[in-house]
């Protein structure tokens, strides 16, 4: 997820682009870059890191000019760093682009093989020769032909040095807003950047084009068909824009888990025959089928989507898997046997436990493959190979979305081994079917929030919580009980609900609020007798069921259905009530979810 912006017919237009990439910061910020129009040609800055540097390399006297193009970075292909940034060029044609070009390699070949020599180490790069090579005198001509040959997501922003003061913008998956002004007109990825221009706006459909110059914005398809499309007024402010309307980061990122999800397996599964492609795990099939064990390494809430991978790589590919406390593991004289994977998870790619414990194994001689949201993170760069899991910038501190990145992540690397080992073609299909129609069953979790809060209204004021799942839910139990206390900081346990009459039933009584995931699976007549010991001490039950239950719906205060799927994908769903009922507790004590006490979204100190 990345920021563009384009704007022509202002004077002023190096300055208000910068200002716009600011306003669009919160989608990405590893790198950033501006192009103009001056005098017939193309100037170009780009930078490093957040947009203050890319301002403070801008000489805005030398970039007098009316029409840019701007975009702030999330990377996806090629780490972040200048050459890697956009907007990139070729020839006269420059170009600025948010989203993923799936079949970037093949086209980069037959553009070799033209003659094209590339610099960087992106998607995007390939598109711009693309553009240039179909061009003949009309940018939008060419820039449509070129988008015939895509496949995959793209918001892009495309100037040439023969056409002055017009800029041409297609979207496909990734969003476009057009701004209307009166001598004036805007392009980007989001009304945050419009805002300050006008107020007036046509949203782009997948597969809209914008030509936009100062006199106009005329609205095509990609057949070149005329597309009416309607001005709205903005009615947002910036903040509420930056949130897309939600009260706070965190919450976006819980309602973005639909898409995250997708995005996280988008090009990677092979419906048709059952399998899974990960383009950067870098390993053979004789690799894989020899994998002897496999060691996991994170903290916190990553090392709670490890240990659902455990359950998933044991159950349906039967390879041992161990899931390790990075911070212990570094410390411990850990046994690292030939065939010895470490899977390293991290959202941010620089918690320095995990990264130290990775560091370690890799000394013992483990192989050592990531699985991370920032791309050039360290722990990217320092992995052999890996995985990205798409998800966009997390902002919130709590993690939401990278959780279930991560476990989708996981899921298709369990489909990948299983394959190589006990999993059918035909059950493969039927596990990638069933996966991708997680998307839609999270929503109708999410439509679920209001009724949420309602619980969470009751237990807000509490000072403890017990959460308890069984098998693949155990994790979650974990899960649940990290988002609420890090957010709303009441106290809170996860077990597994086998464990309670071991000790922590102790504390159960009428005060004593009680999550338990009991979703229909083989142990739920175990879960439902757990429910029960806990009725029977007075504790107050608050259940997760499977649509249509009703032993453990009768034995609960409070329930949230979640609908039926299969059990290995269910803790992509039994996750997102927790997430939601800490966040509405969290916000009814009067928390800031976003930046909560104590915590640093990356700990990159031991
Ligand atoms: C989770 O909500 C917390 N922010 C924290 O536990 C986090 O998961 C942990 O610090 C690991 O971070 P990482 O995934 O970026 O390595």
């Amino acid at each position: 997820m990345c920021g563009i912006v384009g704007i022509t017919g202002d004077p002023q237009a190096a300055a208000n682009l910068i200002e716009g990439l600011r306003r669009l910061e919160y989608r990405g910020y590893d790198s950033a870059g501006i192009a103009v129009q001056q005098d017939g040609a193309i100037v170009t800055i780009k930078r490093k890191g957040k947009i203050q540097k890319l301002a403070d390399a801008v000489d805005l006297d030398r970039m007098q000019s009316s029409c840019g193009i701007a975009h702030t970075r999330w990377a996806t292909h090629g780490e972040p760093n200048q050459i890697n940034s956009h907007p990139h060029v070729d020839g006269k044609v420059v170009l600025v682009h948010n989203g993923i070009i799936e079949n970037f390699q093949v086209l980069k070949h037959a553009l070799e093989e033209k003659g094209h020599t590339f610099i960087s180490e992106t998607d995007t790069e390939v598109l711009v020769h693309l553009v240039n090579d179909q061009y003949n005198g009309n940018l939008e001509e060419a820039v449509r032909r070129a988008l015939k040959l895509v496949e995959g997501t793209y918001g892009i922003a495309v100037m040439h040095a023969d056409e002055p003061d017009k800029i041409v913008g297609a979207r496909r998956g990734s969003p476009l807003v057009v701004g209307v002004g009166d001598g004036f007109n805007v392009l980007a990825s989001d009304v945050a950047a419009i805002l300050a221009h006008t107020k007036q706006v046509i949203y782009l459909d997948d597969w809209d084009m914008a030509v936009i110059t100062p006199e106009g914005v005329q609205t095509v398809d990609i057949d070149a068909q005329e597309v009416d499309k309607e001005i709205q007024e903005i009615t947002w402010d910036l903040d509420q824009i930056q949130k897309g309307g939600y009260p706070h980061f965190m919450l976006k990122e819980i309602f973005e888990q639909p898409d995250t999800i997708l995005d996280g397996f988008r090009g990677r599964v092979m419906p048709e025959a059952g399998d899974v492609k990960l383009g950067g795990l870098q390993l053979t099939d004789w690799e894989l089928v020899n994998i002897r064990r496999i060691i996991i390494l994170a903290c916190g809430t990553s090392y709670h989507a490890g240990l659902v991978g455990e359950y998933l790589i044991e159950e349906y590919a039967g390879i041992p898997v161990e899931v390790e406390y990075a911070s212990e593991f570094r410390y411990r004289s850990p046994i690292i046997d030939p065939g010895t994977l470490c899977l390293v998870i991290s959202q941010s790619g620089e918690t320095i436990d995990t990264l130290e414990a990775m560091r370690e194994a890799k000394r013992r001689g483990a192989k050592v493959v990531g699985i991370t949201n920032v791309v050039g993170s360290t722990i990217a760069r320092e992995t052999e190979c890996g995985m990205y899991i798409h998800a966009g910038p997390e902002i919130g501190v709590a993690s939401t979305k990278a959780f279930t990145g991560q476990t989708t992540i996981l899921t298709l690397l369990t489909i990948l081994l299983g394959r190589r080992k006990t999993i059918s073609a035909e059950a493969g299909m039927e596990i990638i079917e069933d996966l991708q129609k997680m998307p839609d069953k999270i929503r109708s979790v999410l439509d679920q929030s209001a009724a949420i809060k309602e619980i969470a209204k009751v237990y807000k004021d509490h000072h403890n919580c017990l959460y308890l799942g069984r098998g693949i839910n155990f994790p979650i139990a974990l899960e649940g009980a990290l988002k609420l206390k890090e957010i709303s900081y009441i106290h809170a346990e996860g077990y597994p609900a086998a464990e309670m009459k071991h000790g922590p039933i102790a504390l159960i009584d009428p005060n004593m609020p009680v999550v338990v995931i009991s979703t229909r699976d083989s142990s739920y007549e175990k879960i439902r007798g757990n429910v029960q010991e806990v009725k029977a001490r007075k504790g107050k039950i608050i259940s997760i069921v499977t649509e249509g239950d009703e032993e453990i719906t009768a034995l609960s205060d409070h329930v949230i259905t979640i609908p039926r799927c299969r059990a290995m994908l269910t803790p992509l769903l039994s996750v997102i009530p927790l997430q939601l009922l800490a966040y509405h507790i969290a916000v009814l004590r009067g928390e800031d979810v976003d930046q909560p006490r104590n915590l640093a979204k990356a700990v990159t100190v031991e």
